[in-house]
């Protein structure tokens, strides 16, 4: 004889296992259907390297810069798991002595209900969407700016010539493992501008 306790015990535990299951099948799915992104373009502009000078303080040179992005999103959000993504921006180069950095210059957490805003961030466009381009996942950034500072360890960009770009992204699926990948490139190396001095 049950009591009533028990059975609502009981059935909870069943429906525990049963969704413990369904999750299981559901993150080793999207493991297997994992998409693929065609990488788009990341478009460099207005690359300037300052030099600060402030008083106590050893000079140092800041880099700033503006970007464009175009990049087609959907194949990662057509997907019911996909919870967020984080896109983030950055730099490669090597120095002089052969280090090479990796500098994270912008980055932004997209969810599903903020896709509609991030197409909307090009005017042009959302008063005439391309033909054929639709969809909440075409990213289209215009004269971002980096959020955070371009320095370098020593202070200084000498001996830097040129530096690559990507965009990166990494899924964050409501169940299972994250995933990243490459969103967009600046299409080769980008030269790093002779220091401005203020
Ligand atoms: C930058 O990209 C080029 C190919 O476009 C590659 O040959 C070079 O090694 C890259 N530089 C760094 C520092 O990753």
């Amino acid at each position: 004889m049950y009591s009533t306790l028990n059975r609502l015990n009981h059935l909870s535990s069943l429906a525990t296992t049963y969704i413990l299951i369904l999750l299981g099948l559901i993150s080793i799915s999207s493991l297997i259907t994992l998409p693929t992104v065609n990488i788009g373009k990341v478009d460099i502009k207005d690359l300037i390297v300052g030099r600060l000078r402030r008083w106590g303080a050893k000079e140092e040179d800041l880099a700033t810069l503006r970007f464009d992005v175009r990049t087609d999103l959907n194949p990662l959000l057509n997907s019911y798991n996909t919870k967020q993504l984080f896109l983030y921006l950055t730099a490669t180069y090597a120095e002089p002595t052969g280090d090479v950095h990796d500098v994270v210059l912008w980055d932004r957490i997209v969810t599903r209900a903020d896709m509609r805003d991030f197409r909307a961030v090009t005017k042009k466009n959302q008063a005439q969407p391309a033909r054929g381009k639709r969809g909440r996942g075409n990213v289209r950034l215009e004269e971002v700016k980096n959020k955070y500072p371009w320095k370098q360890p020593s202070g200084s960009f000498k001996g830097v010539a040129t530096a690559n770009f990507t965009l990166h992204y990494d899924l964050m699926p409501y169940v299972g493992l994250l995933s990243s990948g490459v969103a967009a490139t600046a299409r080769g190396p980008i030269n790093i501008p002779e220091v401005i001095k203020r």
